[in-house]
């Protein structure tokens, strides 16, 4: 499918060839500043054409103070019977016994397995030109899969990092498929298999397996340290990079200080039933309340998550709106602008009107 603004989630959009309007969306506010920027995303979508139900689901702090559990099961029913939803932030307090992370645990509860980074400049000072790529990160196992114990009386501590076939395969082919669908011919395979023989062994084994399958596509294997150098020195080389949890966790947050840092970037969590967009930053509880929260963020993750539904011309609207706010200084503080949250979400709001 050609996607006309903004080709990085054309491959999410066959997920939802079955969705009809009104889409059911599924708006996770969480904490500290995140239901300033929902609520900020919330009134853009309203003044697009399109019809939504929202509905709103707690997550984070705020929900465990209230309800004994930063993710209840109710907020996952509603994730899982959504279109889409879009989440926030939450907050995690230090050191509370028992208290899980509810966005690691909302990943593996959904088996969102694909993490999609885009990172692509935007017309500001503080962005470098030319980039426009997709980091493809596992986001189910490895590093993260949750297998840790102390031996040793304390004195040794273990965390297992698990790989598997099946799980390598299908973020490897949501990577090939992902370029093929977008047009690009490169893709990155990330590891390093030269240390971590048997993990990221069988990564890249899987990876040389899939990759004749897509012989358009080169594919090119960096080890995850030259990676980390090769996006500072020539970010614009890369057209997707796939890796595994821990790295793409690293990579994503590094790459995204090319085009604008954390006040813009947006990520995609995708699994085979269920989707979640969200802005990569925290929930920033300095600026809670000071409008100064800036919700471009959480616009991008909306533009993702309308391309995700398959409204491709909608979304590019969307971002173009926002893309000629950031052109013309019309930006909260820490894009250099002097709009407030609401001062900008309101701009957002006017452009995606009067761009029919
Ligand atoms: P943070 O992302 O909240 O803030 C980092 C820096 O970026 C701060 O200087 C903040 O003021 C600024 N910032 C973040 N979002 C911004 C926005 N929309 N507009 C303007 N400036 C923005 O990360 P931090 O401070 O490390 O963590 C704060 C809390 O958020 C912690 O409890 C942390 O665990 C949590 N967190 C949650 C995440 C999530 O829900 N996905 C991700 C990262 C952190
Ligand atoms: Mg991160």
């Amino acid at each position: 499918m050609q996607n006309i603004l903004h080709p990085d989630f054309a491959f999410c959009i066959h997920h939802s060839a079955f969705k009809t309007m009104p889409y059911q969306i599924t708006l996770l506010p969480g904490d500290g500043i995140g239901p300033e920027v929902i609520a900020a995303a919330e009134s853009v979508l309203h003044v697009l054409p399109l019809e939504f139900e929202f509905t709103r689901a707690e997550i984070g702090f705020g929900a465990y103070e209230r309800l004994g559990t930063p993710l209840p099961d109710s907020t996952l029913q509603a994730i899982g019977r959504a279109d889409a939803a879009l989440f926030g932030a939450v907050t995690t307090p230090p050191g509370l016994p028992g208290y899980f992370s509810p966005v690691v645990r909302m990943r593996q509860s959904l088996d969102l397995y694909a993490n999609l980074r885009p990172i692509r400049s935007i017309p500001h000072p503080g962005s470098r030109s030319n980039i426009d790529f997709v980091l493809v990160r596992e986001n189910t196992e490895g590093l993260y899969s949750g297998i840790e114990r102390l031996e040793d009386g304390g004195n040794r501590a273990i965390s297992e990092r698990v790989i598997t076939r099946r799980g390598s395969e299908r973020i490897l082919r949501k990577a090939f498929d992902l370029a093929r669908q977008t047009g690009r011919t490169k893709v990155h395979l990330v590891h390093k298999a030269n240390v971590l023989r048997q993990t990221c062994g069988l990564f890249r084994q899987v990876a040389l397996e899939i990759a004749p399958q897509y012989p358009e596509i080169e594919m090119l294997e960096m080890l995850v340290d030259t990676c980390a150098m090769e996006l500072v020195r020539a970010p614009e080389q890369f057209q997707v990079i796939v890796t595994t949890n821990l790295f793409g966790d690293i990579l994503s947050d590094e790459a995204c200080m090319f085009v604008g840092g954390l006040g813009v970037a947006a990520s995609a969590n995708i699994g085979a039933d269920a989707a979640v967009f969200e802005p990569v930053h925290g929930s920033a509880p300095p600026l809670v309340g000071t409008g100064k929260a800036n919700p471009t963020a959480t616009f991008f993750a909306a533009a993702m998550m309308l391309e995700h539904l398959g409204e491709i011309e909608f979304a590019a609207r969307l971002r173009h709106a926002v893309e000629t706010c950031i052109a013309e200084g019309q930006v909260t503080p820490d894009l250099g602008g002097t709009l407030t949250t609401s001062g900008m979400t309101e701009m957002v709001k006017c452009r995606v009107q009067n761009d029919e």
